[in-house]
């Protein structure tokens, strides 16, 4: 079976490479020749644990190519995969222009029968609408060829994509055609060894699935997040309250996190794609609506808590914060959507200086953000910490856990540590001599000013 990739960024970068990795001979196309060029040098154009070295190993045997040549790569596929950006547009509709040009030129090139999958995320609908467009092309042509366009939705995850890719929660089918049913089934079969994990269903339900997962998903979040909000309050411990829930079967521990909002290329904006489908179909998804907004309102957060920290009167003038961690998340160099976006500039309008560190996705993070002379890009945590009236956790790096903090402290000019992830001990961040605030959980000290407990505290 040969499968051609059409888009090589997160998605179709992974998904070649992992089928290459199965054995499966594997064209991807891009029409970015510098993005191809680099990834046929095994230079790959994201951060991606474990990609790197199986696209060359998987290129030196031959089994995975790199190319722009539209008619050359058709010619010889069985499925094509669709796997380009479905992005936002301003009224937060996915925009499926990208995926609706590769359904023109497939329909304007294809010449044998073969099976066409969509990958990208795309609203309830659009696989029925690339299966018209490849089709009313054919006609054109005159050409008689069989062509299924099967919905195959994909829920790997920035950061752990290739072990995501190999070993899947689940595979979601959506077709209608037996046929196609079955040729997918075998494409996948070497990734079910184990057991199935293929769900099959219907093409509506299966782009919907995707959207509802990771509307689910991003629920958690805000949800968790403005538990915190309370917890502050209150006087309550976020942590607490999580072991709590997470205990509970019915719910479990995954994405009780709260944090500074969720980021990245997948969950804000298809979670305002969903609103904007439910919308069309006069269907108000409130719940989501009040996700999103927590959301947004979430990413402000930590200006929020440096303002009530330096005083809201003077503001952040003049201030210098030191900010760890730009990713959207860990493992990942990718800065789409990512608070630590929103926090830089809202300091930087406020006339503060910042100094910035990320192990990996610095230099994503200097294409989105302004040549300023207030904005300091540094080497590491302690560089960043130089001088600093505060500094800021906004993506819990792994190497950020065990920081020296005694260095730390004699590095800053200040002593204030806001930790947008929760990943220290409050406790224990003041007996090192910070004053710590975390997202719903602080200090008993401070959690005693609180009205709550100093109402019903005994
Ligand atoms: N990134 C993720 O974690 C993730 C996870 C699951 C699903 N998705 C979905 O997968 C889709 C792709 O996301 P991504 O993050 O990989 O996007 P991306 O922007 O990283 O990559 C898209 C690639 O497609 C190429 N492209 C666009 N038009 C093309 C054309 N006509 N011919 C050839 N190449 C073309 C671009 O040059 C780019 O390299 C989106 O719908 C997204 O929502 C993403």
């Amino acid at each position: 079976m040969k499968i051609l990739i059409i888009g090589t960024g997160y998605v179709g970068a992974i998904t070649g490479t992992c089928f290459a990795e199965m054995g499966y001979k594997v064209t991807c196309l891009d029409k970015d020749q510098n993005r191809i060029d680099n990834l046929l040098q095994g230079i790959i154009p994201m951060y991606e644990p474990g990609l790197e070295e199986m696209l060359k190993r998987n290129l030196k045997a031959g089994r995975l190519d790199f190319t722009t040549e539209i008619i050359a790569s058709i010619a010889h596929a069985d499925i094509c995969f669709i796997a380009v950006d479905t992005p936002m547009s301003a009224d937060g509709a996915a925009d499926t222009s990208q995926v609706e040009n590769v359904a023109h030129m497939l329909g304007e090139n294809l010449d044998h029968s073969c099976i066409v999958v969509t990958k990208s995320t795309v609203p309830v609908g659009t696989t029925y609408k690339i299966d018209n467009i490849i089709h009313k092309a054919l006609q054109k042509r005159k050409l008689n060829i069989i062509c299924d366009v099967v919905s195959n939705p994909e829920f790997l995850k920035e950061g752990n994509a290739v072990a995501d890719f190999m070993k899947p929660d689940r595979i979601v089918i959506g077709a209608s055609s037996k046929q196609a049913i079955d040729i997918m089934k075998e494409l996948y079969a070497p990734f079910m060894l184990n057991h199935n994990r293929l769900l099959v269903m219907d093409v509506i339900s299966a782009e919907l699935a995707k959207y509802a997962a990771n509307a689910m998903l991003a629920t958690r979040i805000s949800f968790m997040n403005q538990m915190a909000a309370l917890c502050e309050k209150m006087g309550a411990n976020i942590n607490d309250i999580r072991h709590v829930l997470g205990s509970d079967e019915r719910i479990g521990h995954h994405f009780l996190y709260p944090g500074v909002g969720y980021g990245g290329s997948c969950l804000p904006k298809d979670v305002k794609a969903l609103i904007h489908q439910g919308q069309q179909q006069n269907c108000d998804l409130s719940v989501l609506r009040a996700v999103d907004q927590a959301n947004q309102d979430q990413k402000r957060i930590m200006r929020q808590k440096l303002l009530a920290y330096f005083g809201e009167n003077r503001g952040l003038k003049g201030k210098t914060i030191g900010i760890l961690g730009l990713a959207f998340k860990p493992n990942t160099d990718d800065m789409r959507e990512a608070s630590s976006l929103t926090l830089i500039n809202e300091l930087i309008a406020d006339g503060a200086n910042v100094r910035l560190f990320d192990p990996i996705a610095m230099p994503k993070a200097k294409k989105l953000l302004p040549a300023l002379s207030n904005i300091h890009w540094c080497e590491d945590e302690y560089e960043a910490a130089q001088n600093v009236d505060a500094l800021v956790l906004m993506t819990e790096w792994k190497q950020f856990r065990l920081l020296d903090f005694s260095l730390l402290l004699q590095q800053m000019r200040g002593k204030a540590f806001f930790d947008g992830r929760n990943q220290y001990q409050p406790d224990e961040m003041h007996r090192k001599g910070f004053d710590y605030f975390g997202i719903g959980c602080s200090l008993l000290t401070q959690r005693k000013d609180c009205k709550t407990l100093y109402l019903y505290a005994p």
